[in-house]
This record gives structure tokens, C-alpha cells and sequence, in this order.
């Protein structure tokens, strides 16, 4: 998800979707999806690849050859907005070349840059043919006509996160065991550094059927592990009749449907950390003993500065009752350095607080400072180098956690999500309840199911095992 990351972690961090070939007799075109940031635009990129498959797109992984290029872009930090434009730069030169031998390539710009600097890209960059935002990209066939006919709108970064949610397809294409499905979208929170709130929008929970249906319609294609997207996923409050659901109520019920045997969910506030979604974890076998619960900092002082409406002292509490209800949780968190107005000590705090933890892995980054966001006008502003040292200590003591809490796991057994082939011949590679990798010995057959693994080893940041029956 991020550059600068450690984690224990599998998810890409630039991808491009898989897309089943076309069911339409149209002529088929390339199709080039690249997707930066967060786990949402992860989903939102299958989405658009899935809306477009019915006029006769398919997956290229060769940009230069693309009819259709749609950059998904991510706004939170400054290095990933800068990204956008380079990119852009290089589209331009592969889009000029087919240009002389007569072919068209169209430019989509979407995610979350496009919605904070659509009009700018726009004039910046005129081989951009269409800006879509997060909230708008269910828009995205009919702005592609438009832009083929240059006339009317290439433009739209309107929110309408109800009317998204009703106008994508219901079918989908999953690649693999496991999927991504977003409940909830947007944020509410404004804490001083952050950009999604003016990215994403408001906060707005998904219907509780289509969520329903989705997670059916993905266990009856064989996936067996779901993970629960939103900005402030355990904020979710979903609509079901006149009734309203919290996350605790949703995973219940997805833990239900035939198929599914593992839930996860990403990514939480702390203060929004209620009883019942706790308790959950005790009671919901198919609820994974992992939780990514970001704390930012461990100064108090920080805390209020960045407006994150928790303490030190409740975050810890909010630990102390999830280890009491799933004793063998693994908590991860993210971490900002370098905050205006950090002193030493309150970054002793920092290291003091990771320290009493114990994390599994943790996203560690150094604050960016982001215009239109509070903390863009704080006095205090940290010294760069200043920042880099702290996030080197910090990424060693997480790394150093890491790999201990991957010690742990060496000697038990337990059941692995096969996900698919491993880097070495007659190796596949899956995931544990922990979301740790597991690289074992075993046939292509087992991909996609679950199966019992005996941990030998441990590399930088993955597991290694044997097949249990096959022992
Ligand atoms: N909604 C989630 C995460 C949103 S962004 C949450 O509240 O936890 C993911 C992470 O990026 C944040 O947790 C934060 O650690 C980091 N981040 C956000 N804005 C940043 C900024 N301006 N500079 C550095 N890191 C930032
Ligand atoms: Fe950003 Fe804070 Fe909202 Fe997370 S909770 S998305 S960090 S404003
Ligand atoms: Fe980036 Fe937008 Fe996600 S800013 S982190 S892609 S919500």
C-alpha cells in the first residue's frame, strides 16, 4: 500500500487488475489499469475493469500498446501526487508514438489526485482525456464516449457514493481466494494531516443487501476470504429496512454465507472500537485474529494536535479488550513522524508505546505536508533530516517486532489460504490467519482452499511450511 512501508503485508503496491476476456462479441481493446494508494482504489480498479468489460475491454499489461489507460491515483502524500504527473509524462510520449501510426490512445485519469486536482491536471496535462473522481467513476463508459466525440463533459468529480454503489454491475470478477469489498466509503474525522476527507467525502455506509449480495455472488466464485473496506470501516452503519447495522451485526452475517470462512476488515479508528465488534472477535471463528489499528504517535500532545479524538490511554485499553476477547490477536497500526511540533521526547513516547505494544508490522511514514489541510499552516514544522532519523529508529524497532512475532509462529500448525503459485517450481504461496505469507511444497491443485500447515521457518517477511497431510 505504501512505499516506505514495513509490513507483514501482501498487498500490492502498484497493480494492475486481472480482467477475464470479454463476453461481448464486440471487438475487443486493450485495457491498461494501473492503481496506486490504499486498498480502496485496489477495489475500485476491478470495479471500473468490470464496468468496462461489457464494451469489450480486456486486461494488457503493456501501456504502449492501450486503447484505454486509467491511472488510479492516490493523494494522501506528496510523493504519490507527484507520481501522477511523471506517469503522465511517460502516457504522453507512448500515446504521441501510436498517434503516427493512426491509432488512439485514451487518457483516464481517476482516483483520488483527480478529485483534488481535476481542473489542474486537466490544464497541465492536455493529453488527459477524462478525469474521474472515486465517487464518479460508475460515469466512466459515458465519459469515455464523450471524450471520443470531444464534446461535452471529461470532467466529473461529483459525490454520489449512493448512486455509484447502485450503478455498478453486480457481477464480479474475482482473481482468486480472496477479495476485496468495500462497505463504506469516505471520512468524517478531519484529522489535521489527511487528505481523504476531501478526496473521499463525507461518510457513507453501503446498504447492508447489496453488501450481502456482492459477498454471495463472490463465495459462489470461489472466494473464501473477504476483506471489509472503508476509510473508517468499524464507523460503518449500514441500512437494512428501517434498521440499522454496525460492522459487529454485518460480519456476523457474512459469516454465514456458505464459502466464506475467513473475514477481515481495514482500516479502524480507534475510537471506534465498539463492544460489540470486540466481542465479535471472541465469538466469530471466521473473524481473523488480526487488527490494524492505527494510533499515529504516542504523544497525547500530537494526538489532540492532529484532532485524532483518542489518547494514548484509551488506545491502550481498546488493546487490553480485544487481547482479553482473541488472546492471539496481531495488531499493526500506521505511524506518522515528524508531525509539527514533534519534540524528541514526544518521539521517545512514540517508541515507548510501540514498545508496550508488540506490534505484528506497522506502516511507518514521515509527515507530508499536504496544502488545504490544517496542519499544512502549523508553525513548528519539523526539519527534514530531523524526521528521516526518527523514521529509520522507528522502522527498526517495528521490523524488529516483525520478526519476532513471526518467531512465534515457527513450530505451530495451522490453516493456510492458498492464493497461488510461489516464486520457486512446486512451491505455492498463501496466507495465514495473520495475514503473514506462507510459502510451502505443495501442488496447484490446493490453490484456493484451506489447508493445514506446519511452520518451519521464518525469511524477512514471510513463513515457510509443510503441508500437513503431506507429512
Ligand atoms: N483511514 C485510515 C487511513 C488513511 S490514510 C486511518 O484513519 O487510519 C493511511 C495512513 O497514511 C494514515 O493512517 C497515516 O498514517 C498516513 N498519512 C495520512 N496522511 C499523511 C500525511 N499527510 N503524511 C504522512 N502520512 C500520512
Ligand atoms: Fe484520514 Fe483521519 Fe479519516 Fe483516517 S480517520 S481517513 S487518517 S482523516
Ligand atoms: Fe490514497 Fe485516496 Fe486511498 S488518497 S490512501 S487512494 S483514499
Amino acid at each position: 500500500m505504501h512505499e516506505e512501508a514495513i509490513t507483514i503485508h501482501i498487498d500490492p503496491v502498484v497493480s494492475a487488475p486481472k480482467i477475464a476476456p470479454t463476453d461481448s462479441a464486440l471487438p475487443t481493446k486493450a485495457l491498461f489499469i494501473q492503481t496506486y494508494g490504499c486498498q480502496m482504489n485496489v477495489y475500485d480498479s476491478e470495479r471500473m475493469a468490470d464496468l468496462l468489460r461489457p464494451l469489450g475491454y480486456r486486461a494488457t499489461d503493456k501501456p504502449d500498446q492501450a486503447d484505454l489507460v486509467v491511472l488510479n491515483t492516490c493523494h494522501i502524500r506528496e510523493k504519490a501526487t507527484e507520481k501522477v504527473y511523471s506517469e503522465i509524462g511517460r502516457l504522453k510520449a507512448h500515446k504521441d508514438r501510436l498517434a503516427l501510426v493512426g491509432k488512439k490512445m485514451t487518457i483516464a485519469i481517476a482516483g483520488c489526485v483527480a478529485q483534488a486536482q481535476g481542473e489542474e491536471i486537466m490544464r497541465r496535462a492536455p493529453c488527459v482525456d477524462l478525469v474521474v473522481g472515486p465517487q464518479a467513476y460508475h460515469k466512466l463508459p459515458e465519459l469515455i464516449a464523450q471524450a471520443a466525440r470531444t464534446t461535452g463533459e471529461r470532467l466529473d468529480t461529483r459525490f454520489e457514493a449512493v448512486e455509484k454503489f447502485d450503478a455498478l454491475p453486480s457481477k464480479r470478477t474475482p482473481d482468486g481466494p480472496t477479495a476485496f469489498l468495500s462497505i463504506q466509503e469516505g471520512c468524517d474525522k478531519f484529522c489535521t494531516f489527511c487528505v481523504v476527507p476531501y478526496t473521499r467525502g463525507a461518510e457513507f455506509s453501503r446498504g447492508v443487501d447489496s453488501i450481502l449480495l456482492e459477498a454471495e455472488g463472490l463465495a459462489r466464485q470461489g472466494v473464501r476470504e473477504l476483506t471489509l473496506l472503508g476509510q473508517n470501516v468499524n464507523a460503518y452503519h449500514g441500512q437494512t429496512g428501517h434498521k440499522t447495522w454496525s460492522l459487529a451485526q454485518l460480519v456476523r452475517a457474512l459469516a454465514k454465507i456458505d464459502g466464506i470462512e475467513r473475514i477481515r476488515y481495514t482500516t479502524s479508528h480507534p475510537s471506534d472500537m465498539s463492544d460489540d465488534l470486540i466481542e465479535a472477535h471472541g465469538e466469530v471463528p471466521e473473524l481473523m485474529p488480526y487488527l490494524h489499528l492505527p494510533v499515529q504517535t504516542g504523544s497525547n500532545k500530537i494526538l489532540k494536535a492532529m484532532n485524532r479524538k483518542h489518547s494514548v490511554e484509551t488506545y491502550l485499553e481498546t488493546i487490553a479488550a480485544m487481547r482479553k476477547a482473541r488472546p492471539d490477536i496481531a495488531l499493526a497500526s500506521d505511524f506518522i513522524v515528524g508531525f509539527p511540533g514533534e519534540t524528541e521526547q514526544d518521539f521517545e513516547d512514540t517508541m515507548e508505546l510501540v514498545r508496550s505494544v508488540g506490534y505484528a508490522g506497522a506502516y511507518s511514514f514521515k509527515y507530508s505536508r499536504r496544502p488545504g489541510t490544517p496542519a499544512s499552516d502549523l508553525p513548528e514544522q519539523v526539519p527534514s533530516d530531523v524526521a528521516d532519523n526518527r523514521l529509520q529508529r522507528l522502522q527498526a524497532l517495528i521490523l524488529e517486532q516483525q520478526r519476532a512475532f513471526n518467531e512465534t509462529k515457527v513450530g505451530q500448525s495451522f490453516d493456510v489460504l492458498f492464493t497461488g503459485p510461489g516464486r520457486n517450481a512446486g512451491q505455492i504461496l498463501g496466507r495465514s490467519p495473520w495475514l503473514q505469507s506462507v510459502h510451502a511444497q505443495g501442488p496447484h491443485s490446493l490453490i484456493g482452499g484451506l489447508h493445514r500447515v506446519r511452520i518451519i521457518g521464518q525469511m524477512s517477511n514471510s513463513l515457510t511450511g509443510v503441508l500437513v497431510d503431506a507429512i
